[in-house]
């Protein structure tokens, strides 16, 4: 029995040439994903369709044989399951109706989620069987601090003056929506490995953004609750946290969450996570997105260098955030072939 290059180094394997998969590996760099999306209506009509949301997430394993999919989908699903209304307008993102009061916050029904998100599970399934044997399929989630980001500023911040003036300045009001995400997000994640997914990531892309004591409650024991309500479910595949721009406190983020690897943004040191993480977790990332819009010399020293020093430890070959829609995407043909190379 061969095991899945993805799933031997998440239980921990130093593999000779790491497995690889991109954040954001679907989407509109790719040509054939812009057809289909232009067919398909809406960005969100596209995720709750499971004939094409499958052909989405097979495009880059068809196109670059990478070692996992991930699932095709957003953060964004579980507030529009829970009752918030999200949109996707184009060249501007998401556009929500904000969450402010308490009003709001309790009109958000977590229980709703897996039943409205049915398409979303059959999406996972339909890919589940169509996968490569060596392919592994990933689940995914925003974690309850990012995805709380959305639904109070109604979209993308600049500053998130208003989300954290609310989790500053009303506590209460704002663990009632956060536990309210917690709720939602493990019976989503769950329900996604029911269906098929072998590995589940849990994305903060917003972590980077608060005080010590608030990543903390809001961060690091969140997501640590998350991981131990699925394990309570006998939810047992490895997961994936991404507490983007953290810097040190990645440390305390692997140690405090439970997690079997952690994804590492750009910024990190290798020679730090290294010493630091590696001997606790499996480490993924974290080639700059930008060297992968560039190519040639510049990103082919960037991934030796990435290869060179996490390579010798449990590790994943990733970007350090999602692919851009500027990527060429011969750049990411010749990314893959470098990295296996190596
Ligand atoms: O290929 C994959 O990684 C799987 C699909 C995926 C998408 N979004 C598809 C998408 C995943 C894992 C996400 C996660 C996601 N979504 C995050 C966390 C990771 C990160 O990038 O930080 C966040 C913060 C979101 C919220 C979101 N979705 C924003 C802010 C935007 C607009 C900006 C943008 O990049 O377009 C989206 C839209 C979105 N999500 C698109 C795709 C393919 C583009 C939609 C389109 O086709 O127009």
């Amino acid at each position: 029995m061969t095991e899945k290059p993805m799933l031997a180094a998440l239980a921990g394997e130093t593999l000779k040439t790491p497995p690889i998969w991109l954040m954001r590996q679907a989407g509109r760099y790719l040509p054939e994903y812009r057809k289909l999306r232009a067919e398909t209506g809406s960005f969100l009509d596209l995720c709750y369709n499971p004939v094409k949301a499958a052909e989405a997430t097979l495009q880059p394993i068809h196109r670059f044989a990478m070692d996992a999919a991930i699932l095709f989908s957003d953060i964004l699903v579980v507030p529009d399951a829970m009752g918030q209304k999200v949109g996707f307008r184009e060249g501007e993102g998401p556009v929500l109706d904000a969450v402010r009061d308490r009003r709001a916050i309790e009109a958000l029904d977590p229980e709703a989620v897996v039943g409205r998100l049915a398409p979303v599970y059959e999406t996972v399934s339909r890919v589940s069987r169509e996968l490569p044997d060596t392919c592994a399929m990933i689940g995914f989630a925003g974690a309850p601090w990012t995805v709380a980001t959305y639904m109070v500023e109604g979209g993308t911040s600049k500053d998130f003056r208003s989300v954290k003036a609310l989790a500053y300045g009303d506590r209460d009001g704002f663990s009632e929506l956060i536990d309210r995400l917690v709720a939602a997000t493990i019976g989503h994640l769950a329900a996604q490995v029911d269906a098929g997914a072998e590995i589940l990531q849990i994305f903060d892309t917003w972590a980077g953004i608060l005080p010590e004591d608030a990543f903390d409650d809001w961060c690091v024991e969140p997501t640590r609750r998350i991981v131990s309500g699925l394990r309570e479910r006998n939810v047992s595949v490895p997961i994936i946290g991404f507490p983007r721009g953290v810097g040190l406190s990645y440390g305390r983020y692997a140690e405090a969450v439970g997690v079997e690897g952690v994804s590492l943004d750009t910024s990190v040191p290798l020679d730090w996570a290294a010493e630091h993480l590696q001997s606790q977790v499996t480490v993924q990332g974290n080639l700059d997105p930008v060297l992968l819009t560039v190519g040639g010399a510049a990103m082919d020293g960037a991934i030796r260098r990435i290869v060179e020093r996490l390579g010798s430890g449990p590790y994943i070959f990733n970007l350090g955030h999602g692919v851009l829609p500027q990527t060429p995407p011969e750049n990411v043909a010749a990314l893959v072939e470098a990295v296996r190379s190596c």
